[in-house]
């Protein structure tokens, strides 16, 4: 087993955060940047090597067909439910041009079912995870959103998705423009764990 710096491992975890548009700069995070995320999702633990984790990665003008897409795609479907707002419609249509990339968060989900569906989200979980500790090593800003469109059955097929497998998100990325790295906060652990020792 390799050696690794644990109290740097314990850092990176514990100052992992998330970092929103609004914080970003407006400059491009370099690819190789974000290759090094992917590469990392793709080492996620996968129940029977399924590696149901799936990803498309918008930039440049690629940004403007997500927004035009979740923004129409918004329309189309509140308009007819009645229930659609010109402010909702109007932040899908221009907040991912505050993003350097977005990437989309697919569940593609094993054709034999070999394993629960449950199973195959916390994969993709752990994925995200992975993407978002690598962005905070490289003192990139990321946050995993699940707004807008994530959850409508039509917005699939958009990200290359089938009617079994599920949209979870996207992971939004850009250069912090921050004076300080943000703090977060957590209840303790020991509300939420049980020893059980004999
Ligand atoms: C599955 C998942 C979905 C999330 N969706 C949203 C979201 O839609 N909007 C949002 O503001 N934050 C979202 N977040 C980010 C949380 O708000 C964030 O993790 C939390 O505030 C803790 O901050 P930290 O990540 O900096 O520790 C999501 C996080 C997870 C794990």
């Amino acid at each position: 087993m390799k050696e690794f710096n644990t109290d740097e491992v314990n850092r990176l975890i514990r100052e992992r955060r998330s970092i929103y548009p609004k914080m970003y700069s407006g400059e491009e995070v370099d690819d190789a940047i974000i290759i090094q995320m992917l590469e990392n999702a793709n080492w996620a633990p996968t129940h029977r090597f399924t590696e149901p984790w799936r990803f498309v990665v918008f930039k440049g003008e690629g940004l403007k067909k997500l927004a035009k897409f979740q923004s129409e795609l918004y329309k189309e479907l509140s308009l007819e439910a009645g229930t659609f707002e010109q402010t909702k419609f109007e932040k899908l249509a221009t907040k991912p041009l505050l993003s350097s990339h977005i990437i989309a968060i697919g569940m593609k989900r094993d054709p034999n079912e070999s394993v629960p569906e449950v199973e195959e989200v916390a994969a993709v979980a752990a994925a995200v995870q992975n993407m978002y500790l690598t962005a905070s090593a490289y003192g990139i800003g990321c946050y995993w959103g699940t707004g807008g469109i994530t959850f409508k059955e039509e917005a699939r097929e958009f990200f290359g998705l089938g009617s079994q497998d599920k949209l979870l998100g996207f992971l939004n990325v850009g250069k912090p423009n921050l004076e300080k790295w943000p703090k977060s906060r957590r209840g303790p652990i020991a509300d939420k764990v049980t020893w059980v020792e004999d």
